[in-house]
């Protein structure tokens, strides 16, 4: 394969566009795509399936310092147990959780309401960032990889050829998020989205910086057409690939 050995890392906000442009540019390269939310959603889908109160861990993770210690260790433990396989086919990506095929089901909004207490607990993260790193490796060494999150670029995979952070003109975003959430993206869905979309930023900035790019990422404008956009991370990850 034309990309074995590629690591294209991609971090950016919700509504970034970030998922389409990785997908596409993932199938367009012949390498294997990584969605490292799918790994947090899935733990939060297992842990209200097990009736863990994620509720009070969110309530007391959203007051500064603030943490249920009882529900981080019932999540922790859980996380790292956890029997999860998470699909790397671009054309069809797909999460299973214990047997169970919940692709569709972690994004619902329940899980989006709740992922954040999942997302900002540390041992979590610890337990997830490895089984990224690993899943990288391997679709890597197989066949190259596009993956997308948070903190690929900083923390998961700084050493990657090709770091990139997606940034979006604010008003596309909203617009993305309200079509994504209410089905329409009209003026009175926008206004609705813009609280849920400020929130989500604040509880998804406690863990990882994705508004600034760090040193050696790539700044991606991706208000454009999908097609540019697709285009733009195409030739970054061109501009690493070894020469045939
Ligand atoms: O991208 P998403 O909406 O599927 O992400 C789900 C949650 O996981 C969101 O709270 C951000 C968090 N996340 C993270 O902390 N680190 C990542 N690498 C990817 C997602």
């Amino acid at each position: 394969p034309p990309a074995r050995g590629l690591v294209v890392v991609v971090d950016g906000p919700s509504g970034s566009g970030k998922s389409t442009l990785c997908r596409r540019t993932a199938a367009a390269l012949g390498a294997g795509y990584l969605d490292t939310g799918a790994y947090y959603r899935a733990v939060c889908w297992a842990a209200l399936e097990d009736g863990v109160d994620l509720a009070a861990a969110a309530a007391a993770s959203s007051t500064p310092g603030g943490r249920d210690h009882g529900s981080d260790e019932a999540v922790a433990s859980l996380a790292r147990g956890l029997d999860l396989r998470v699909g790397t086919d671009p054309e069809r990506p797909y999460v299973i959780v214990r047997g169970t095929d919940v692709t569709a089901a972690i994004r619902e909004s329940r899980i989006s309401a709740a992922v954040s207490a999942v997302a900002t607990n540390l041992e979590v993260r610890a337990e997830l960032i490895a089984r990224q790193r690993a899943a990288i490796a391997v679709q890597a060494a197989e066949r190259g990889v596009v993956a997308e999150g948070r903190d690929l670029t900083t923390v998961v995979a700084p050493d990657a050829a090709v770091r990139v952070l997606v940034v979006v003109d604010e008003q596309r975003r909203l617009a993305r998020r309200a079509l994504e959430l209410h089905g329409t993206s009209d003026e009175a869905a926008v206004e609705r989205t813009r609280d849920e979309v400020v929130r989500r930023d604040r509880d998804d900035s406690t863990v990882a910086s994705f508004t600034e790019a760090a040193d050696g990422v790539a700044v991606l404008d991706n208000s454009g057409t999908l097609e540019e956009g697709v285009e733009a991370l195409l030739a970054l990850a061109a501009a690493a690939l070894p020469a045939h």
